[in-house]
């Protein structure tokens, strides 16, 4: 079958998930997208068994970065698998705030809950100055995020350390975390994809949502951010409020709620008290 028959029959068996058509030829083929017009070409039967297997999996509800095993998230490919939260595009907001305030100063970055590292690889790549620590549970997560460092070709630290129970190593001029944020009840009312294929260790952030930005304010902080240091968080839609307040009460200062492309709450950012100097 030839390379545009097969997008219009790839499109019909994926129904609402249509747009996801050429992604999947593409991962399949090696050809580019743009191919598929430019140079068409013959698709072979092992190609087109392997198009059908994805196919299966991706109607049965399984989400398509963890089928492919990567993502793309600030322009970069970042593996996943099903220890990592799939990088959202909404984390990008984190991202480019906590880059911009960073520019080009020499500061220790500490990313709590990397994942697949996303936020704390972006932070890397775009800040040459920044020396970034990544921070989860695990080794095997860290494994995925240590992978995705290499890949997007950026020096960083990893280290395994259980948030909740521990105080990690070292001094940091800025904190940044998308830590899991959902209440636990809610985790399994969601939908059942996010359900069924995400890691709950992801999601999970206590019965109303708030167990880490407690814990990481108030416990955490005080130990290992310097005096003037920056905090910066990703937050769901309807919690600025309560983590500005969390911010206010663990002496931070200049606490600000930061929205999103679709106009949410989705970053709150804050100083650790006030301070005579930048960093
Ligand atoms: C919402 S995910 C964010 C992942 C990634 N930073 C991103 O933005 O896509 C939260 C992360 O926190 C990690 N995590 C959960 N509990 C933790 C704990 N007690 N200590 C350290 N990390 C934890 C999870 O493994 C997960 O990688």
């Amino acid at each position: 079958m030839v390379v545009g028959r097969l997008r219009s029959e790839v499109r019909k068996q994926l129904g609402e998930n249509e747009h996801e058509a050429d992604w999947i030829i593409s991962h399949v083929t090696g050809m580019a997208q743009s191919d598929f017009v430019l140079h068409p070409r013959e698709v072979t039967d092992e190609e087109l068994r392997a198009i059908e297997d994805i196919i299966v999996r991706r109607n049965s509800g399984e989400p398509l970065q963890y089928i492919l095993g990567h993502t793309e998230f600030m322009g970069m490919t970042f593996k996943v698998n099903e220890l990592t939260l799939i990088p959202r595009q909404d984390t990008e907001t984190l991202v480019e705030n906590v880059v911009s305030k960073i520019g080009k100063k020499k500061v220790r970055v500490l990313d709590i809950g990397t994942g697949s590292g996303c936020v704390g690889i972006s932070i890397a790549r775009f800040c040459k100055n920044a020396e970034v620590t990544l921070l989860d549970y695990s080794d095997a997560i860290l494994a995925v995020a240590k992978e995705n460092a290499e890949l997007n070709g950026v020096q960083v630290k990893t280290m395994r350390c259980d948030i909740l129970e521990e105080i990690p190593e070292g001094q940091y001029d800025v904190i940044v975390s998308n830590p899991p944020y959902i209440e636990t009840d809610t985790i399994f009312s969601l939908d059942n994809i996010v359900k069924s294929y995400e890691p709950v260790e992801a999601l999970d952030g206590g019965f109303d949502g708030l167990m880490f930005y407690r814990r990481i304010s108030e416990e955490v902080a005080g130990e290992i951010l310097c005096e003037n240091g920056i905090i910066a968080y990703e937050i769901g839609y309807n919690q600025g409020e309560d983590v500005s307040e969390i911010l206010r009460e663990a002496d931070f200062s200049n606490i600000k709620v930061i929205r999103d492309a679709s106009d949410n709450d989705r970053v709150v950012m804050a100083r650790f008290k006030p301070a005579l100097f930048g960093f």
